[in-house]
């Protein structure tokens, strides 16, 4: 073992579909990968899964993906081994993966659904974990050193885990692309990763937020977790309506879209003049026919987003450390139990799945 390595094992487990479906996953053996000059090899200690991992799994989302392929794209570890050209990082470091691998701050990059670009050393770097790229949940990952960072030391791994796309995600609305105020409502919709996130973020900045579900008990563990109201879309599917009533009227100031679909209609009737509208979510669809009318007669902001830059999740994680806030997990599965973490994540989770990798 070379001074710049913690490998312990030439052979790993990796979970992978080798076709397209769930009911494929399988856990296989491969070997250690080595790192290239500007990489990072990281001993996976958890993993949290995103809706996007079952809709690759089951070759929704990006149908040219490369097989076998290996889901999910959070995880948390520790850096085992470094290339001969990495200065971010030693052996023994923790760092959590970052989603866009190369939108490190600023605009917004090109729309890229396909494969990573290789830098002229070789390595893949470029593109987003776990489709296009390579998935995490395996004892060990190949990162380029730019597309980790350090994780929050409050944080637990299992907790860790849950923070690069739903956390971010909600981060990156409410207060990357828009400024939260004290005082605004924000509405989230279903219990799911990204949306108790919003809720814990907008919640701890002052806002009042509503949440919507299909479940009444879900909504009042949202109460606890600070919810101003919920709104049971089962009872009352025309929620918007509900909203207006909250809101003396006025509507929401910020709505994270997550359902998607034609619920962007009601989102759109919900919204406050001037209000906001994060397109997040494709639970329900990824078509819409929007009402055009309210969307320009209240001047609603519409915008699409994409997780966040790594410059934002280092403030998010800031922010984390300074407030001690606590990720939501519903349950923790052991490695050897990833097709059961993904059936809950079918069910709906309130808050996040995390695998716990060793
Ligand atoms: N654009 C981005 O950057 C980005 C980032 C992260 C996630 N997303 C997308 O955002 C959405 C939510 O992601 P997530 O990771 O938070 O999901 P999640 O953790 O799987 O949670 C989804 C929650 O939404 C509710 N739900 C599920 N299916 C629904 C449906 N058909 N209609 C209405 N509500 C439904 C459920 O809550 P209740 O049981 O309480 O109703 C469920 O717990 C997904 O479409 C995901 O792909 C996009």
């Amino acid at each position: 073992m070379s001074p710049n390595s913690l490998v312990a094992a030439d052979t790993m487990t990796s979970w992978e579909v080798g076709t397209f479906g769930l009911s494929h996953l399988a856990a296989v053996k491969r070997p250690v990968p080595r790192p290239g000059p500007r990489e990072i090899l990281v001993r996976v200690a958890a993993v949290s899964l995103n809706y996007r991992d079952k809709l690759n799994a089951e070759g929704v989302l990006l149908p040219d993906l490369k097989l076998p392929y290996s889901p999910a794209s959070d995880a948390v570890g520790e850096v085992a081994a470094i290339g001969s050209e990495v200065t971010r990082f030693r052996p023994g470091d923790r760092v959590m993966t970052h989603f866009i691998t190369d939108w490190i701050e600023g605009p917004v990059p090109p729309a890229r659904p396909v494969a990573g670009d290789r830098t002229t050393d070789g390595t893949v770097y470029g593109g987003t974990l776990g489709g296009p790229l390579p998935g995490v949940l395996s004892d060990y990952i190949l990162l380029h050193e730019e597309s980790a960072l350090a994780a929050p030391p409050s944080l637990s791994d299992t907790e860790a885990a849950t923070l690069p796309i739903a956390a971010l995600t909600a981060w990156f609305a409410l207060f990357e692309v828009a400024s939260l105020k004290p005082g605004t409502t924000v509405v989230v919709q279903g219990t799911g990763g990204v949306s108790l996130f919003g809720l814990q973020f907008a919640a701890a900045a002052g806002a009042r937020v509503i949440v919507t579900s299909r479940d009444a008990a879900k909504l009042e563990r949202a109460k606890a977790l600070g919810a101003a109201a919920g709104i049971d879309t089962g009872r009352r599917p025309e929620w918007d309506k509900a909203v207006l009533e909250l809101t003396g009227g006025r509507g929401a100031d910020h709505i994270l879209e997550l359902v998607g679909g034609d619920n962007l209609v009601r989102s759109v009737r919900a919204a406050a003049s001037g209000g906001r509208i994060s397109q997040i979510g494709i639970l329900a669809g990824t078509e819409a026919s929007v009402p055009i009318l309210p969307l320009m007669l209240k001047q609603v902001v519409l915008r699409g987003i994409v997780v966040g830059h790594r410059k934002a999740f280092e403030a998010m994680n800031a922010a984390i450390e300074a407030t001690q806030m606590k990720p939501v997990i519903d349950a923790v599965y052991p490695f050897d139990q990833v097709p059961q973490a993904f059936t809950h994540l079918d069910r709906g989770p309130f808050g996040k799945i995390v695998i716990k990798v060793r």
